[in-house]
């Protein structure tokens, strides 16, 4: 059923790019079937460039045939659209779920509009977490201790029984949120530590949130 919502939530988006635009691909489930759609669109004719958060979104883009821009060679993107793991009744999002949460955050960052994806499953009163936390291998310690002091718990991030390694060579600490009143004062807090490199609370909130509700596609706006 959420796989479902997801592919109809994703196909529901391509609306939103126009010919022309400089579109930014998110990484996850949801946007793997949004980047499926683009991919046949470009091949029915729509002419876009995009540019990828991750390397997993990049290879797909380009199996697919859609002409890929490093972030570096374009001034502003028109669009991002991407996936979330939870949003709260103030457009608070977290991200990173798939690992991609530093790319995800510049993308963003240099994007005229973002537009998330977002089936049922995402919504949630407040922010209850976990919040990805990307860390330096070489910083990792240091930021447990501090994590400890605090009463925080966390899990390291794993795949297959191994460390989960981010496209940028990070470890990832999933943080608990339960003992946090108020998540973007930690956040600020967690990015002044040294060796956290980017955590998944976005700062730059989404101008649209795209879902499916009674089974009808929504847009929601902030
Ligand atoms: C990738 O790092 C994440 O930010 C994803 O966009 C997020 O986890 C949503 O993923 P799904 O679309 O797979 O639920």
């Amino acid at each position: 059923m959420q796989e479902q919502d997801k592919a109809l939530i994703a196909q529901a988006a391509l609306a939103y790019v126009k010919p022309g635009m400089t579109l930014g691909l998110g990484t996850g489930s949801t946007t793997r079937y949004f980047i499926d759609a683009v991919g046949k669109a470009v091949d029915e004719g729509l002419k876009i460039e995009a540019i990828a958060t991750s390397i997993e979104t990049e290879e797909q883009g380009k199996r697919l045939g859609i002409p890929m821009r490093q972030l570096r060679d374009v001034e502003q993107l028109d669009l991002v659209i991407d996936g979330i793991d939870q949003i709260d009744e103030q457009f608070q999002v977290i991200k990173g779920g798939g690992g991609a949460l530093f790319r995800e955050k510049l993308v963003a960052l240099q994007a005229r509009e973002v537009l998330y994806l977002a089936d049922s499953s995402k919504f949630v009163r407040q922010l209850t977490g976990p919040l990805p936390v990307e860390v330096e291998p070489f910083g990792q310690t240091h930021v447990e201790r501090l994590l400890a002091d605090k009463g925080i718990s966390y899990t390291h991030r794993e795949t297959a029984g191994e460390p989960f390694v981010t496209d940028g060579g990070h470890l990832i600490l999933d943080v608990a949120l339960d003992r946090v009143p108020d998540v973007a004062h930690f956040v600020r807090e967690l990015k002044s530590w040294s060796g956290v490199i980017e955590t998944g609370y976005f700062e730059r909130q989404p101008d649209h949130v795209l879902t499916l509700e009674h089974g009808n596609i929504k847009l929601l706006a902030h």
